[in-house]
């Protein structure tokens, strides 16, 4: 069950049920840690089943018990999950669960507190490589600083046409899907949310506070 807006043409919001329920879960100040991060996984795992949904396959010939017959496989198709740390970290683990010969390419972006800018500290991303496709992980887009900049990191690094890439965030705010649609028109976002606005420190609301703190149990008492 999905959702798509004339204002937001780039945007897939995921609105099956078990997605819904679960990031209400997540929203709650009163869900802890462990939870948190299990809630993360799972909601990532649902997530992918949509963002792969144009996945091509070629035919297979398989021996069933029975007879022989031709089924589908997802054929020599490089996949690439690229986290941006710290918090797209809780998303891989599901995905490579569905996924298992994806790559993880490690890209580490912050949000310098003042500016809203982001920082890139760490790019772990190979010399070259053959990629099909780029899916970026991250559960939050803001502003949409760091999303652009990693794909503009991507870009750089030569992941354009035709490779293609995607981004996946739980929960995206009007202020940052405008952003990494006006920079990257090409570039389709998957989230499980829309919410209403960001306030003064750049924060989405009503959001589910900062991502990172909550998975690493970071965020104070
Ligand atoms: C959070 C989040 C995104 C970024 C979104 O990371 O995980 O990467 O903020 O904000 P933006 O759209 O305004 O750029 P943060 O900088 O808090 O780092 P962390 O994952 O290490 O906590
Ligand atoms: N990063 C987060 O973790 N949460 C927000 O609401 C905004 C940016």
């Amino acid at each position: 069950m999905i959702e798509r807006t004339k204002e937001f043409p780039t945007l897939t919001i995921i609105r099956h049920p078990l997605v819904q329920h679960k990031l209400t879960i997540m929203r709650s100040r009163e869900t802890p840690t462990k939870i948190f991060k299990e809630l993360v996984d799972e909601i990532a795992m649902l997530m992918a089943y949509e963002a792969t949904i144009d996945l091509s396959v070629e035919p297979l010939d398989v021996q069933t018990p029975l007879e022989t017959m031709v089924g589908r496989h997802i054929s020599g198709k490089k996949l690439t999950l690229v986290p941006i740390l710290r918090a797209g970290l809780g998303m891989v683990d599901a995905m490579l669960e569905l996924m298992p010969t994806a790559q993880v390419w490690h890209l580490g972006l912050f949000r310098d507190e003042r500016t809203l800018r982001p920082v890139e500290y760490y790019n772990k991303l190979p010399d070259s490589a053959a990629v099909d496709l780029c899916l970026i992980l991250d559960p939050m887009l803001a502003t949409g600083g760091s999303a652009t900049a990693a794909i503009d990191v991507l870009k750089r690094w030569g992941a354009v046409q035709p490779v293609r890439i995607k981004l996946l965030n739980l929960i995206a705010a009007p202020e940052g899907v405008r952003a990494v649609q006006e920079a990257h028109p090409d570039v389709p976002i998957y989230a499980a949310a829309l919410d209403r606005q960001l306030n003064d420190k750049g924060y989405i609301m009503p959001g589910l506070g900062d991502a990172g703190d909550r998975q690493f149990g970071t965020g104070g008492s």
